[in-house]
């Protein structure tokens, strides 16, 4: 039997395919470099999902992969891979100057899309995913994993509740160390073919997580800086980013700091916030330290649950799969997948602008911005 897919329905005039929920899923990876083998991880565990087809522009790495995940079908491209095996859910996990066309044929071929982070390379080509992933009636999960584990929701929770007082003030540190081999490889470090620098590559983890804590951005203010590395983009950025609550925050992306830390610190009425990890944290790598004020009983209200998962891909694409099978909302964590990248375009424009302010609004209808974050670096080298 042959079913239409949403585009050929919807091209037709004819009602859209309506959105099935199937019992088990069926998953397809596309790019099946070094993060695709935590994806194919987080399906084997999965009690409903099954990968059943693979893909790589290289294809001895597609059928290398296959044979250590299962034997799922190999492909040469995701176009046949898509129109052979119709998957349920398609993870890509290409380089982001990918994702917008897969993403794109993926909904046409009626799949639901799990896209790595950065999910697109510029604001533009997330709308298009966007609104292509509305017009078949399917989703784009983002896989943004330091969302997930228990104490990140835990603090989620108390700041959305108020039960930490008003937060005041905010650091977001991603202090990495990438060498001179690191940005040898030809396509890093380049406008071009990278997207951006250490901000889009490694600093908008924690940018998202401060983002997932605090809501919505209101102003940009931020300067890209070449210190080290023989690179296009740039290798720090400091910004300060305030939030609509009225958060102010000061972010650091780094790729020249030899002690390496990721790290989220909030000052709020109430307490201080901290978390100080790598590229994962569990319960330890959190701590809420009271105010003078705060009376112990307080203070204990706010305390971790003792049983702790620990951020990952795992259980962010458990919680992706289980939504998709109930056919649910996503999870917060795997949602909203703009805002991060829009943080970073700001960072990006405001910096092109000499350090002026940006805001949403700005954002919105940025000549140059939506579609691309080549900026100017001050070269300090
Ligand atoms: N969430 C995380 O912690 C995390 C960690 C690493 C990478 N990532 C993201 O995952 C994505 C991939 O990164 P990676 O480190 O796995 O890169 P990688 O270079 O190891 O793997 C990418 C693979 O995609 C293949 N590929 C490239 N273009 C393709 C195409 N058009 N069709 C099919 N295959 C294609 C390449 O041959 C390569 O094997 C990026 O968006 C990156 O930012 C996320």
């Amino acid at each position: 039997m042959t079913r239409p897919t949403p585009a050929t329905a919807l091209a037709a005039g004819t009602a859209r395919e309506p959105m099935t929920r199937p019992t088990r899923l069926r998953c397809a990876i596309v790019g099946t470099g070094a993060v695709a083998h935590l994806h194919a991880r987080a399906v084997a565990a999965h009690p409903r999902a099954t990968l059943v087809a693979v893909t790589n522009r290289h294809r001895p790495k597609a059928e290398a992969f296959a044979a250590q995940w299962g034997g799922p079908a190999v492909y040469d491209n995701h176009q046949d891979l898509l129109a052979a095996e119709r998957p349920d859910v398609v993870l890509i996990c290409t380089p982001p100057e990918a994702h917008r066309q897969q993403a794109l044929d993926s909904f046409a071929a009626g799949a639901h899309v799990v896209v790595e982070k950065p999910p697109a390379a510029s604001l533009d080509q997330l709308d298009d995913m966007l609104a292509a992933a509305r017009a078949a009636d399917r989703q784009l999960a983002v896989v943004f994993q330091q969302r997930t584990g228990t104490a990140a929701a835990h603090v989620r929770r108390l700041l959305q509740a108020g039960a930490l007082g008003r937060p005041l003030l905010a650091q977001c540190l991603t202090l990495w160390h990438r060498d001179a081999a690191y940005f040898a490889v030809p396509w890093r470090g380049r406008w071009q073919t990278e997207g951006g620098g250490t901000t889009l590559g490694h600093g908008i983890h924690q940018l998202d997580l401060l983002a997932f804590l605090l809501g919505d951005w209101a102003e940009v203010r931020a300067q890209l800086w070449r210190l080290a590395r023989a690179t296009e983009t740039e290798d720090v950025s400091t910004a300060t980013i305030r939030f609509a609550s009225g958060v102010i925050a000061n972010a650091v992306s780094s790729a020249i700091s030899p002690r390496q830390t990721s790290s989220i610190r909030i000052d709020t009425t109430r307490a201080t916030v901290s978390l100080d990890h790598l590229y994962g944290h569990g319960l330890d790598n959190w701590s809420i330290t009271p105010a003078p004020d705060v009376p112990p009983a307080e203070a204990a209200g706010w305390a971790f649950p003792p049983a702790a998962e620990a951020s990952g891909h795992a259980p962010l694409l458990r919680d992706v799969f289980d939504a998709l099978l109930q056919g649910a909302p996503l999870p917060d964590t795997a949602a909203a997948g703009a805002r991060a990248l829009e943080i970073v375009a700001a960072i990006y424009a405001s910096a092109d602008a000499g350090g002026a302010p940006v805001t949403p609004a700005a954002l919105a209808v940025h000549p140059t911005h939506r579609r691309s974050f080549r900026s100017q670096v001050v070269d300090l080298r």
